[in-house]
């Protein structure tokens, strides 16, 4: 571990064209393929990736901006290694996108195809991530490669955290590897890979050099089922700064923090105290309900170098910032809530299928996806209750569309870390949680079109267990739209 080199992830470049109307848009293409990684020195490693590249590249964009991504597919027919249909659909995971460019796991491109999808960024800035969600395949698709951070930014947050150099995206996952170097996928429960091999950026357990300044790292979670518990090696303080949703109120500076899949969580470290040559490791404390190997326990480590001049866009900050900026999720009340939805989450010991109040994907597609979970108006406010009853499992329980604000845990007030807005929640075996959302759609701003409201996704990001299948769907207004 630690001798690898840090790597930062490439960002995708765009062009800007003019729509039908004249108007200007900025256009990002990214395009689906097999290419090989040196993951592990000396092995060459098969992925499946945005542009060939693991993680993808960073899309970076204003609030406003109109943004369009076309997805080429130009992956084999067939998954080499795990032989499905090598269809995709794409979601831009934090986005409140119109429903039929939200990536929908039925809404595939196959082999050969594209599929342009617009985004409105009308929302606060956030680090977003866009991934696959192909139906029942998305945990070995996102597995292979297919994933990459999303950048949205806006005043508010370029006066308050570092840019450029101090802006740091980290992505991590867990992998097995084979043999030959491919990755190993063995999973005949469904209850997840867990991989003894930590990657940072696509790096096994990373070394990166840091200026004695503040640094704000935008750490994404993009393993398939592990969770972390990361702690700084001196106990030095991660000062909380965003969430899923963006900014948080006011900083939350905490020692160890619970990290599932799919969440982003955005925190400061204070580097300038530090003779060059300090060394402080990232470490995993690790949860209940995970497997753990001997290295697990690690992720990276931060070598401390003299300083250097600064380039153009680099930011620093002077000090660790304590009032942040609120927003509409975090200022919703339990008073406002007029829609009421109860969610049980729960497995069956016959099939090993898990199960969202009794109901799987399959019963979606069934009703030929008439089926929902619940159907709020546009603005309308939820209280969602969401028990966990499906015995030694925890559940990164994720909703499409909404932020929203971790109102209980278990009764109690939530955690630290988690007083930002959120859209996915951590739900530990036996836990109850209380979430207060809403169903706010597009803004508009002439990004995309207004948004009569439609069916979204809610599931899991466990991705083997929304895979087998802990997925159903809910529809905000019109559900036919
Ligand atoms: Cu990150 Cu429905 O997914
Ligand atoms: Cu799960």
């Amino acid at each position: 571990p630690y001798r690898a080199t840090f790597a930062r992830p490439t960002m995708l470049g765009s062009s800007l064209r003019l729509d039908r109307n004249g108007e200007p848009y900025r256009l990002f293409e990214v395009t689906e393929k097999a290419s090989t990684a040196t993951i592990v020195p000396g092995l060459s490693t098969p992925v499946y990736s945005y542009d060939g590249k693991v993680p993808g590249p960073v899309i970076k964009v204003q609030q406003g901006e109109r943004v369009k991504l076309r997805v080429r597919n130009d992956l084999p027919a067939l998954h080499p290694q795990f032989g499905h249909p090598f269809n995709t659909s794409t979601h831009l995971h934090g986005s409140a996108s119109l429903p039929q460019f939200d990536g929908y796991a039925n809404d595939v491109t196959h082999p050969g195809d594209f599929k342009e999808y617009w985004y409105p960024n009308w929302q606060p800035a956030r680090t977003l991530w866009y991934h696959d969600h192909n139906v029942m395949t998305t945990a070995q698709n996102a597995y292979s490669g297919l994933a990459a951070q999303y950048h949205l930014t806006d005043a508010a947050e370029q006066a308050l955290l570092p840019q450029g150099h101090f802006d740091v995206p980290i992505t991590v996952n867990d992998a097995m590897f084979a043999a030959d170097g491919s990755l190993a996928y063995n999973d005949n429960s469904h209850s997840g890979l867990w991989g003894d091999v930590i990657l940072v950026n696509g790096k096994p357990w990373p070394t990166m050099k840091v200026k004695p300044a503040i640094y704000r790292f935008r750490v994404l979670n993009a393993s398939i089922a592990r969770s972390f518990r990361f702690r700084l090696s001196n106990g030095a303080p991660m000062h909380m700064v965003a969430t899923d949703g963006g900014l948080m109120p006011r900083t939350q500076s905490v020692v160890e923090y619970k990290h599932a899949g799919a969440e982003r969580y955005e925190f400061l470290v204070d580097f300038r105290s530090y003779a060059p040559g300090t060394l402080i490791n990232l470490t995993n404390l690790s949860n209940a309900n995970n497997v753990d190997y001997d290295h697990t326990n690690k992720v990276m480590r931060f070598e401390v170098v003299a300083d250097s001049p600064d380039n153009g866009g680099d930011r620093r900050i002077p000090s660790i910032p304590n009032l942040l900026v609120s927003s509409e999720a975090m200022s919703l009340t339990t008073a406002q809530a007029t829609n009421r939805t109860s969610i049980r989450l729960e497995r069956s010991d016959l099939t090993n299928e898990f199960r969202i109040n009794g109901r799987t994907w399959l019963d979606v597609e069934h009703s030929d996806f008439t089926s929902v979970l619940s159907n709020p108006q546009p603005d309308e406010v939820g209280l969602w209750t969401i028990e966990n009853r499906s015995g030694g499992w925890f559940h990164p329980l994720h909703i499409h569309l909404v932020d929203f604000k971790v109102l209980t845990r278990n009764g109690r007030p939530s955690a630290a870390w988690e007083q930002g807005p959120k859209d996915v929640v951590y739900i530990g075996e036996n836990e109850t949680v209380q979430l207060l959302m809403k169903f706010t759609l597009n803004k508009g701003g002439g990004t995309t079109g207004g948004n009569a409201g439609g069916r979204y996704m809610i599931h899991c990001h466990n991705l083997p267990h929304e895979d087998h299948d802990m997925m159903q769907q809910f529809a905000v207004g019109n559900a036919a739209v």
